[in-house]
């Protein structure tokens, strides 16, 4: 496995290798990540993952310092699931000039862009920085970041950029859990409380896939089951599959996401679900 860490040097291990499957993260991996490189070989396809922690995604008080940083843990595990190159830049290899350019996507001031303002442009900016380098012919995302992967769908789309997206299922604990590297600022105490974001979303599911179409109050019952458990709630919404708009009146394939604080930790999750 190479591991690089300039553009210049990326473009020599590539050497217009055209049927590459990427795998873009920001390290810290856990096997949610390693289910996505597995899923991007396929029957043998080289694989690059990406290691970059993008600055731009991030906004004032949020993570961006205290993010975990673990490169040498992140490539023991890449070597042994048979990536091929890591491309590790530092901020200044990704954006060498003090003006970038920024991605405004379709859906970046909805949902999780509502309460993180410029989020999806930084997500959108740096992914299809990272496309252009690589030109990978696959690319693998997990639903876990449901609305990225939907935004990164649309920039694939509406851009005509030649790559098949590959989408991951949520790798997650034995106590459902969706496995994230924020996972690691939690305490032992919001460790054993974590969990209960994914049963409220199942939950709401349910009453979905039953038959109910008050969305609101079905929304309103997860949000109200959080807050009583000490989470501080940023939104729980059910939307179209196809849209991530809310339901439509004829609309079956659902989505519930979630977004909360439990102390210093936010986290996100989400459960498809189709309309009774
Ligand atoms: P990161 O949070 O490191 O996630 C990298 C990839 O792993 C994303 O496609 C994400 O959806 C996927 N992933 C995270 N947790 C997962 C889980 N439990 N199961 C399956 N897949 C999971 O998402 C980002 O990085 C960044 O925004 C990035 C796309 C790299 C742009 O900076």
């Amino acid at each position: 496995m190479h591991l690089i860490h300039s553009v210049a040097e990326l473009r020599t291990a590539l050497n217009g290798q055209r049927e590459t499957a990427f795998v873009p993260t920001m390290g810290n991996l856990h096997s949610g990540h390693i289910s996505l490189i597995e899923l991007a070989r396929g029957k043998g396809r080289p694989v690059v993952a990406s290691i970059f922690v993008n600055p731009l995604q991030f906004g004032a008080g949020e993570d961006f310092s205290r993010y975990p940083r673990t490169l040498d843990a992140d490539c023991a595990r890449l070597r042994a699931a048979g990536c091929d190159i890591v491309f590790a830049p530092d901020a200044r290899e990704m954006y060498p000039e003090p003006q970038t350019y920024s991605m405004q996507p379709p859906l970046a001031d909805q949902l999780c862009g509502a309460y993180r303002p410029g989020h999806f442009q930084g997500v959108a900016t740096v992914v299809l920085k990272l496309f252009n380098l690589v030109q990978p012919r696959y690319a693998a995302f997990g639903k876990k970041d449901y609305q990225q992967l939907f935004i990164l769908k649309g920039l694939v789309r509406q851009f005509n950029l030649p790559i098949e997206m590959l989408e991951g299922e949520t790798g997650r604990a034995e106590d459902g859990l969706a496995l994230s590297s924020r996972n690691g600022y939690l305490s032992p105490e919001e460790r054993a409380e974590a969990p209960r974001l994914y049963r409220v979303l199942r939950a709401a599911a349910q009453r979905i896939e039953s038959g109910e179409t008050d969305f609101t109050t079905i929304e309103q019952a997860a949000a109200e089951e959080l807050t009583r458990n000490g989470w501080r709630v940023d939104y729980v919404s059910a939307r179209g599959q196809a849209t991530l708009l809310p339901p439509q009146a004829n609309e079956t394939d659902l989505v519930v996401l979630a977004a909360a604080h439990l102390g210093r930790t936010r986290l996100i999750d989400n459960i498809e679900c189709r309309l009774g």
